[in-house]
């Protein structure tokens, strides 16, 4: 069990890529880390290894969190284990880009249980665990504000559209607990599947470059210590999508 001293941060997805540098992140600031992650078993154990060698705590619970039921399970294993969540990060979000017109339902439902389901399942046992004060965040997509037609994805751009009502929603219901909720939005990341070519990035992001994990992480930390900032989205996209 955590002492009260302890801040415990949960972030889903946590094994690779994004969520693994919030972790690392999170870790360097002194969170204990409970990360989920649904197979990626050997990133998950070099996280652990690489966490407590900078003499930090993690731990990873194998969970599918599309799942009702595994999620209760895994934040019920949190609950005796940890005994408190500080912080949320929703980090999953799959995207499996089809055309609209062919859009097979099987892959529209894949999306929105891991993406928005998901996610809400977290951030209903999170609050649960979660102290007064304490911070959910999620990782949302540029651009939703404002969101344009997108014939590709539309089965990702309606679950991070969800989210973000989502986190508006929980923000105004959690604000007498003085616990924030928020997101930061990614535009183009260096590791994105969609990249385009260097010579042409700047037609798509105004600043002219790919975004890099830190500059995500960047934003998170404003938002942990931005204890006036609730139910915002931050684009932290270089103009993406403007
Ligand atoms: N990369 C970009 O350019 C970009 C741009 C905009 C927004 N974003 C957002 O940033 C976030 C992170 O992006 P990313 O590219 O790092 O993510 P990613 O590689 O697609 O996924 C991160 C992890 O999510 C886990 N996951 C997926 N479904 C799960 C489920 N049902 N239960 C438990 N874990 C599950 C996977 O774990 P396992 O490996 O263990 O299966 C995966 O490693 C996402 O929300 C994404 O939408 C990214």
């Amino acid at each position: 069990m955590s002492t009260p001293e302890t801040r415990v941060a949960v972030v889903t997805g946590g094994a690779r890529r994004l969520g693994r540098h919030l972790c690392l992140t999170l870790a360097s600031r002194g969170y204990d880390i409970v990360f989920l992650y649904r197979s990626s078993d050997e990133d998950a154990r070099t996280l652990i290894q690489e966490i407590g060698d900078t003499g930090g705590k993690a731990r990873a619970l194998k969970v599918d969190i599309s799942l009702k039921d595994r999620v209760a399970d895994a934040f019920a294993d949190i609950a005796r284990n940890e005994g408190r969540v500080d912080l949320l990060i929703n980090n999953v979000g799959n995207y499996n880009p089809q055309d609209v017109t062919q859009l097979d339902p099987d892959v529209w439902d894949a999306t929105i249980s891991s993406n928005l389901n998901g996610a809400y399942y977290c951030c209903y046992h999170a609050l649960k665990l979660m102290p007064d004060a304490g911070s959910i965040i999620s990782i949302g997509m540029a651009g939703l504000e404002g969101i344009r037609a997108n014939t590709r994805g539309a089965d990702y751009f309606v679950s991070k559209t969800g989210l973000l009502v989502l986190t508006r929603a929980l923000a105004k219901g959690y604000a007498a607990r003085h616990i924030r909720v928020n997101m930061v939005s990614p535009g183009q990341l260096d590791n994105s599947v969609d990249l385009p070519p260097p010579d042409e990035i700047g037609r798509w992001v105004p600043l002219g470059r790919s975004g890099t994990l830190d500059d995500i992480a960047q934003a998170v930390l404003y938002l942990l210590d931005a204890t006036y900032v609730t139910g915002v989205n931050i684009d932290v996209a270089g103009g993406y999508r403007l």
